[in-house]
């Protein structure tokens, strides 16, 4: 028998993330029964437009999940701390996109078409990624599949979207200000982020790297079930860029590797977009990437600092990719794989 369609809700609807779910869940992949538009107190009432029609905006509460199957959440990790084990009592599955449960062993956190059957193990919480460590697994476990990675470099370029609402609108306020030549006090950002670079993203940990930094080395493990030995490390910077999240990846291989090969690789590899041809300056940028669903590949190059190694540049919508289209991919696994 097959299950009934399942009753969505989208937590944290009014905010970046939310929205942009709202824009695929409108593309009309996943089936569901009803859906709900979650938000705190602030917007409750508020109405919000889906598939051409006003919707109205309701407070999360305990009771709210009384009916919900399936939770798309981003709302920020203290509430999804408040409100993910009580959906998942209800029997709701609470698909998260805040880091709160990311590293918790009974709690799958998984990149649609990498390791989808980790969702298996899910009991009632599902974890999506950072947008960082997001947008490099798809290259990542075809190149591992195939050459193994040993050790692993990664260096950020991340846009301001990333840091939610407020931050987008510092960067137009900054910048509207230096051109005028006038003083601006940043809030989002512990520097003015308007035609500069910050490498802080996120507080920073004991050993000197960030959270985001470490995000990306822990996180990338437990996806893709890589041990202690394979060495991980990122240096992560905001960017003046309102959407997509760009980083330049350096990778040392067990196995022998060439550019030419691993090109071929990713020009089949699923979910990946190959803008790799440097005779024409072909090679990806977030404007590019901006409001589309592959991951984008270019430079990629024999490393001259590894043996076996490859260096390449990789770009992806942080809002799609690193967000709010693996939310959705991830409700659609769990729909086709009968987990809720
Ligand atoms: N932006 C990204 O690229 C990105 C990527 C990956 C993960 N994330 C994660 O996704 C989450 C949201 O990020 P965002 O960028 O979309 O933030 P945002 O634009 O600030 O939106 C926050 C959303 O959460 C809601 N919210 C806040 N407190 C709430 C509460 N107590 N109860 C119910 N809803 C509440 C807000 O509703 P109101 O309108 O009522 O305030 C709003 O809808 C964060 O955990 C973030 O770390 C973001």
């Amino acid at each position: 028998m097959t299950k009934k369609m399942p009753n969505l809700a989208v937590l944290g609807a009014t905010g970046v993330v939310g929205r942009e779910i709202l824009n695929i869940l409108a593309e009309n992949k996943v089936e569901y029964n009803s859906i709900k538009f979650l938000a705190s107190k602030r917007s409750a009432g508020s109405t919000i437009e889906f598939k051409g029609e006003n919707h109205t905006v309701i407070e999360a509460t305990d009771d709210v999940f009384d009916d919900i199957d399936i939770c798309l959440a981003s709302a920020g990790g203290e509430t999804s701390k408040r409100f993910a084990p009580v959906a998942a009592k209800k029997g709701c599955v609470f698909i998260d996109n805040s880091s709160a449960f990311r590293m918790e062993n009974d709690v799958p956190l998984v990149i649609a078409g990498v390791n989808d059957e980790d969702l298996r193990k899910h009991k009632g919480i599902i974890a999506n990624p950072n947008c960082s460590t997001s947008q490099l697994m798809l290259p990542l476990k075809a190149l591992d599949e195939k050459y193994k990675v040993k050790r692993l470099i990664v260096s950020t370029y991340q846009a301001v979207s990333g840091a939610g609402l407020k931050a987008i609108n510092e960067l137009t306020e900054n910048i509207k200000t230096n051109l005028v030549g006038m003083p601006y006090e940043p809030s989002a950002f512990k520097y003015e982020i308007a035609f500069n670079v910050i490498p802080q993203i996120d507080a920073f940990c004991e050993n000197g790297y960030t959270k985001e930094e470490m995000k990306v080395t822990n996180e990338t493990r437990k996806i893709l079930h890589f041990d202690e030995s394979i060495k991980i490390s990122c240096t992560a910077v905001r960017v003046p860029v309102y959407i997509g999240h760009s980083e330049a990846v350096s990778v040392e291989f067990e196995n022998k590797v060439n550019a030419k090969e691993a090109r071929e690789l990713l020009k089949n590899t699923w979910g990946v977009e190959l803008r790799d041809d440097i005779s024409t300056f072909t090679y990806p940028t977030p404007k590019d990437a901006a409001g589309k669903n592959p991951v984008y590949i270019g430079r990629i190059r024999d490393s001259i600092a590894f043996d076996n190694g490859l260096e390449f540049f990789c770009v992806a919508d942080n809002l799609r990719i690193g967000a709010a289209l693996n939310t959705v991919r991830l409700a659609q696994k769990v729909i086709e794989m009968e987990l809720y």
